[in-house]
């Protein structure tokens, strides 16, 4: 029933260091490669000159990757979305700066959307999504981390993503001197660490000391101001990651009941899209997920088994001026480091199912 249908990839192109670390997980999800996704269209969002170029390159890396440029001016990020022209299709929205996701996102998304014909939009359990890590920090998945306030004296090892390299956070338990955990402390220096704070077994880090303090169930506030909540979060993550326990973070659906997600990563009809394009709003965020779907009174769902990271949003990456924010700390290194090694682990399976054909 379902041999007919085409599932695509579509995603915001933009900062190419962020594409970069994404695009091994779409390769690994290419049809080709046993996973689901038929292509990947690549709807150019910027105008950087080097950003393009890399876009070049992307697309002679792969025969099932293609661009699409708007052919007029839209509204804010509506001009993406012209990409769609498959009213049969499942499309994949994927922001570029999703940096991980699991191998069964993609699958469960998709199966998700036709299992639930009312479901309008079905959403990633996205880490670092404002209102999901209100709730990621009431499943207890936080860790204790403050960030590492002046250069070490010996320059740190080459990057390992691994949390357990790191050296342990030693100092005052509500952070480092003047760090406030609201987000009010610029970043200390480019491509610092978070450190975890390790304790002796049987005591518990008070989590009210830490940014993640902060996060309210809500898709905009802190959640998405606090670049030093955002911090937390990833390091948190990358220390599931290296424990191997992400299974933590899941769980069946969350209804979103018509308040307002941030779009990183969804699944959503051709025809959803096709019917609207362009949408009458500005704000094609509020109107997928909220104005849209209660027109219809179909439901806006995250799927708790899809599981996917998202770097930062731009408040995040510019929570002070000069673009200093999260991107001062090395948690993109780290996502790199651990993208580059799933790459190295894939081109080894791809050359042994070469050989077994
Ligand atoms: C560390 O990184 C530098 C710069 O990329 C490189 O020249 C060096 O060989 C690396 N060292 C190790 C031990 O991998
Ligand atoms: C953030 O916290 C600091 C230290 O507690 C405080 O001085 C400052 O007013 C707070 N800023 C905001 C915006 O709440």
């Amino acid at each position: 029933m379902y041999s007919l249908l085409f599932i695509i990839g579509l995603v915001f192109f933009g900062r190419r260091e962020l594409v970069h670390v994404l695009d091994c997980y779409l390769k690994r999800n290419l049809k080709e490669n046993g996973g689901l996704l038929d292509e990947v269209i690549w709807s150019v969002n910027t105008n950087k000159v080097d950003d393009l170029a890399y876009l070049e390159d992307l697309l002679a890396s792969n025969p099932s990757y293609r661009k699409h440029v708007a052919t007029k001016t839209y509204e804010w990020y509506i001009g993406a979305w012209e990409a769609v022209d498959d009213p049969s299709a499942i499309y994949l929205k994927i922001d570029d700066d999703v940096v991980y996701f699991e191998d069964n996102a993609i699958p469960a998304l998709v199966k998700r959307l036709l299992d639930n014909p009312q479901y309008f939009t079905v959403s990633a359990n996205v880490v670092n999504n404002p209102a999901l890590s209100w709730v990621h920090g009431h499943m207890g998945l936080y860790k204790g981390y403050y960030p590492e306030m002046t250069s070490p004296s010996q320059p740190p090892p080459n990057h390992s993503w691994r949390a357990s390299e790191l050296p342990s956070y030693e100092g005052p338990r509500e952070g480092p001197e003047g760090f406030a955990k609201n987000g009010s402390t610029p970043p200390p220096f480019k491509g610092h660490r978070w450190l975890p704070v390790r304790l002796p077994e049987g005591e518990t880090y008070d989590m009210s000391l830490a940014p993640v303090d902060t996060l309210t169930y809500d898709a905009f506030g802190p959640s998405l101001k606090n670049w030093a909540a955002a911090a937390q979060i990833q390091y948190s993550f990358l220390q599931h990651l290296e424990e191997g326990d992400t299974w933590r973070y899941k769980f069946d659906i969350w209804d979103y009941n018509y308040k307002r997600l941030s779009i990183n990563f969804l699944a959503i009809r051709g025809s959803d899209i096709l019917d609207v394009f362009p949408f009458p709003e500005r704000d094609d965020e509020a109107y997928l997920v909220q104005t849209r779907p209660q027109q219809l009174r179909r439901r806006v769902i995250v799927d708790g088994t899809a599981l996917a990271v998202h770097f930062a949003f731009g408040s995040q990456y510019n929570a002070f001026e000069g673009k200093k924010g999260i991107r001062w700390t090395d948690a993109l290194d780290r996502y790199t480091a651990y993208a580059d090694e799933v790459n190295q682990r894939s081109r080894w399976w791809n050359r042994k199912s070469r050989r077994l054909i």
